[in-house]
């Protein structure tokens, strides 16, 4: 497939007005993202669980207007107007109003709210911009019924890469893959797809407790994060690691192999924060308290056995995984050994989940 795939044909008629909500989740990377050329093309593929809690509910109403000479919309978040999210629905407009043609025909009420605290540090970039494409991409599914489901995920994931990347592995469940990745016919730059080799049990179930470090914004963003890729010295490197891990991931995800998994995963997560403290400049978004929880989980596996690992995003919260059948005693494990660690002692549990869902309103 190519871009032009996802250009709708000219003659489809297109409701007058209408009303549609979608709650789409995060998503955790287990290979990461971090580098990308013009486009929100991937520097290198990456995997990742979709997780089920953490999630933003969006509800789009639109109505016909004239003329249709520009975009017209209202953003409500939380029930309140809020402006200064307005410039990235406008970019965001911008970037797919040639596959969504019928844009600027309507005026937009988009009212969008998240399951986790707006403060907590978790970027709601992903399940935000998945919800909204999935809402706009509705309205060509009212207008065009020939189309099968999968034109549509593969078109919501392709929309939601340009509003945020990572947003394109928040469609489907559980364990997304995005990027070219060798001969795989089916793996693309261009939208996320479930991940296309078998997957154990084990992980259709794994538990990510999120620990909240650092609630405030970040000091860097991702976008800049992922420019400083761009001249990066161990940039090339890097890239190829990432695939050789992907590689690796699939005897792994086959078999259920958690030391192996927890080897890739949280090697993943360090380097990911390798290359932020190698770029120039540099940076660091981990905190003191991030290494007083990566170090207790490492003792804790050490002494008692458990296959209790962590990952971390772009940012000092660190994700902590653990399989269904360890879930007692790494909840316990969290409480008495690591909530000292999280800012107010806040953390929020989630796990793997099947990825966005239309909103029946009423
Ligand atoms: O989607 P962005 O541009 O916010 O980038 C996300 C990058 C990481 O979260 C650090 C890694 C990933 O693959 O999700």
């Amino acid at each position: 497939m190519t871009e032009k795939d996802f250009i709708p044909q000219s003659n489809i008629s297109y409701p007058k007005e209408g009303r549609i909500g979608y709650k789409a989740p995060s998503n955790i990377a287990l290979v990461k993202y971090w580098g990308k050329k013009e486009n929100q093309i991937p520097a290198n593929p990456s995997v990742s669980f979709t997780l089920d809690a953490c999630a933003t509910r969006t509800v789009v109403t639109f109505k016909e207007k004239t003329p249709a000479d520009e975009f017209s919309f209202d953003l409500l978040f939380e029930g309140k107007p809020k402006e200064d999210f307005k410039p990235k629905i406008e970019t965001f407009f911008n970037r797919v109003a040639v596959y969504l043609p019928y844009l600027k025909k309507y005026h937009f009420t988009i009212d969008t709210s998240n399951s986790f605290p707006h403060s907590s540090g978790i970027a709601s970039s992903a399940s935000g911009m998945a919800a909204l494409a999935l809402c706009l991409l509705e309205i060509e599914k009212m207008a065009d019924a020939t189309k099968e489901d999968s034109y549509f995920d593969k078109k919501a994931s392709f929309l939601a890469r340009l509003g945020s990347g990572s947003a394109c592995r928040s469609i489907k469940g559980s364990l997304v893959q995005w990027g070219k990745h060798g001969g795989l016919e089916s793996s693309t730059n261009l939208f996320g797809v479930p991940y296309p080799h078998k997957v154990h049990e084990v992980f259709k179930t794994y538990h990510d407790t999120i620990l909240l470090v650092h609630k405030g914004q970040k000091t860097v963003s991702s976008t800049v994060g992922h420019n400083l890729m761009n001249g990066h010295p161990y940039a090339n490197s890097r890239f190829v690691h990432a695939h050789t891990n992907l590689d690796a991931l699939e005897a792994v995800f086959a078999s259920g192999d958690l030391e192996k998994f927890i080897g890739i995963v949280e090697s993943e997560a360090l380097t990911l924060h390798a290359m932020m403290m190698s770029s120039t400049p540099y940076f660091i978004l981990m905190m003191p308290n991030t290494l007083q929880i990566i170090n207790a989980i490492w003792d804790y596996r050490k002494t008692t056995g458990t296959p209790i690992c962590f990952t971390l995003d772009a940012g000092a919260n660190v994700h902590v995984l653990y399989p269904e059948d360890y879930k007692e005693q790494s909840i316990a494990f969290i409480q008495e050994q690591l909530v000292q660690y999280c800012e107010n002692g806040h953390y929020i549990c989630d796990k793997v989940g099947q990825g966005a869902k239309k909103l029946d309103l009423k």
